[in-house]
């Protein structure tokens, strides 16, 4: 990772600001980005190496188009976006809901992907997040599993038309807010999960995923499930 240019859109809080640390501590040069100039600033406090910020909204692809313009050439473009979205059980669904978390989460990380490709801006991956509600159902995520299940199916297709450029996704199971998160714990097992591993995941367990695929060459329509054996339960 030494030298390696790569930007985090969404790396402001959660998984991307815990791999911002992790990859800054590898020896790579780090761009975060994400709408909030207050969350920015916060968490390049956080990160002890120089990194360097930039606010931008993904959903809107003219900010989008212009951030590839400012970029210049980087290794690996990583999307951690997460948009605001209230669980809703299907016959309840209040359609707006849906849209603007689509909006946010499916065209952010597609804008992101064309505009990084048509601008040349990318010389060896993209990594894309999904979440483990694309693979099985929960009550109340029928929105969240939509979108999760169209990234990853973005993403298949993308390694195909885009190779030798890689294209890959982690899949996050359920991740603690902060450490010993006992009501989170306690809130995803009353929506009938089951982790065998009998804890939530942490932000720096998910970051490792990215970590992995960044470095792993041979990894191209990957989507990588990190969710302490959920989906096997
Ligand atoms: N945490 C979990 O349990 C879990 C489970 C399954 C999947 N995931 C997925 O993992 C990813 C990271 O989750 P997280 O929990 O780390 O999220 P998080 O802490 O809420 O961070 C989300 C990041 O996205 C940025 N963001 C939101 N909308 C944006 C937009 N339109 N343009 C640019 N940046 C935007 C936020 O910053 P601003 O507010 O400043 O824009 C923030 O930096 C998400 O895709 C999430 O759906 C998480």
């Amino acid at each position: 990772m030494k030298g390696k240019n790569i930007v985090i859109v969404g790396g402001s809080s959660g998984i991307g600001l815990a791999l911002a640390k992790k990859a800054t501590q590898a020896g790579a040069n780090v761009t975060i980005a994400s709408r909030s100039s207050a969350k920015l600033k916060l968490a390049s406090d956080e990160i002890e190496q120089p990194i360097t910020i930039y606010k931008l909204d993904a959903s809107i692809e003219e900010e989008v188009i212009g951030f590839f313009k400012e970029l210049g050439v980087i290794d690996h473009l990583i999307s951690t976006i997460k948009p605001t979205h209230i669980s809703q059980q299907f016959v309840d669904t209040e359609i707006c809901n849906h849209k603007s978390a689509f909006e946010a989460k499916y065209w952010g990380q597609y804008f992101l992907a064309l505009h990084a490709i048509r601008s040349n801006s990318v010389s060896e991956g993209i990594i894309l997040t999904s979440g483990i509600a694309a693979s099985r159902g929960y009550v109340g995520f029928s929105g969240t599993a939509a979108i999760n299940g169209a990234i990853e199916s973005l993403v298949k297709s993308l390694a195909v038309e885009l190779a030798p450029i890689r294209v890959n996704a982690v899949s996050p199971g359920f991740i603690e807010r902060f450490p010993n998160d006992l009501a989170r714990y306690s809130a995803i097992s009353d929506l009938g999960s089951n982790v065998p591993l009998r804890r939530l995941g942490s932000n720096l367990e998910a970051a490792e995923g990215y970590m992995y695929l960044m470095k792993n060459k041979y990894t191209t329509g990957s989507i990588l499930t990190i969710d302490g054996g959920e989906l096997c339960a």
